[in-house]
């Protein structure tokens, strides 16, 4: 299958239950990915951030998304680009994309207004669709790492207003999630009621939960158990909060740290078990198949399992 429109899965999804947003930096990564998606029937959302273009080579990515929708040719995928800047996005609208994140949010109001006006004017022409992001997330991003200190909710009445005079296609708002393992160190969890506020503002718009990952204890004991040193007091958003979002307009749901946790600990538990190995190939295939294992499982969480054949594409 060829990418989709996120547009298209938001309107199937609103208010109903929402698309996995997966950042994916490896080949192992977009091959258990896209054999959840398919083996599920569950519409997906591809991810790729600056870091990750960085790492492999945007045109590796690419190359390997392709091979991917060839190799699990049932997959309904949207590429989109996470946490974009202009050069990235400019990039990424001539290549394959179908969706761009434009991530001014740590500009003033108007400049953000601003910077997201100009990259949806240069995307909609060629049908690509925008995110933007207001309110400031706290916690690490790759390369981002945001001062807690300056966390800011997303502002309700403003975010009404960011929409209409951006034209943005979907709003990522900052209601006490962050990105990495360390979320709640303020322990505050999501807000529902900003959230509640926003959707009110913005009736049937699709808004963008980031720092979604649920940052399993379990997971990170055993990371710990097998040599590593994270931190007891990781945690994530639960499974209820997720599911409450999604009443509240929240469409794509972003994961990357979960993916990252579960790599931490196959290989750890791999290594420790089977000193004498060496051939990544053996770790590699293991982390496949519970990458697989994991999005079906947040697939039924998010109620997105299985709704490939009754979204209508034309
Ligand atoms: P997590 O760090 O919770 O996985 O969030 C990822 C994200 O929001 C990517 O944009």
């Amino acid at each position: 299958m060829a990418p989709v429109s996120p547009k298209i899965l938001y309107n199937h999804c609103y208010g109903k239950y929402a698309i996995a947003a997966v950042n994916v930096f490896t080949m192992e990564q977009v091959h258990g990915l896209f054999a959840a998606a398919q083996e599920t029937a569950t519409p997906i959302i591809v991810q790729l951030t600056p870091a990750a273009r960085n790492y492999a080579h945007p045109k590796m990515l690419m190359a390997m998304i392709e091979a991917a929708a060839k190799i699990y040719p049932k997959t309904m995928f949207a590429v989109h680009l996470d946490h974009g800047v202009e050069e990235h996005i400019y990039d990424a609208i001539n290549n394959q994309y179908t969706s761009v994140m434009i991530d001014a949010s740590h500009d003033d109001f108007a400049n953000n207004i601003k910077r997201t006006k100009a990259v949806v004017e240069k995307a909609h022409p060629k049908n690509i669709v925008v995110e933007a992001e207001l309110g400031v997330l706290s916690g690490v991003e790759d390369d981002l790492n945001i001062d807690e200190m300056h966390a800011r909710y997303t502002n309700p009445e403003q975010a009404k207003e960011f929409v209409e005079r951006s034209g943005c296609d979907s709003l990522a708002v900052a209601v006490g999630t962050s990105h990495g393992a360390y979320k709640f160190g303020v322990g505050k969890g999501l807000q529902f009621e900003v959230l509640r506020k926003i959707q009110e503002e913005l009736p049937n718009y699709p808004l963008v939960l980031h720092g979604s990952s649920s940052v399993n204890k379990k997971e990170i004991a055993e990371i710990n158990q097998y040599g590593g040193k994270l931190l007891e007091n990781a945690s994530g958003v639960t499974d209820e909060e997720l599911k409450r979002a999604i009443n509240h307009g929240i469409c794509k749901v972003n994961i990357a740290t979960d993916l990252r946790l579960l790599w931490a600990k196959v290989h750890r538990k791999f290594f420790y078990e089977q000193p004498e190995a060496f051939d990544p190939a053996m770790p590699g295939k293991e982390y496949m198949k519970a990458y697989k294992e994991f999005m079906a499982e947040r697939f039924e969480v998010l109620g997105s399992k299985g709704k490939v054949s009754s979204i209508n594409l034309n």
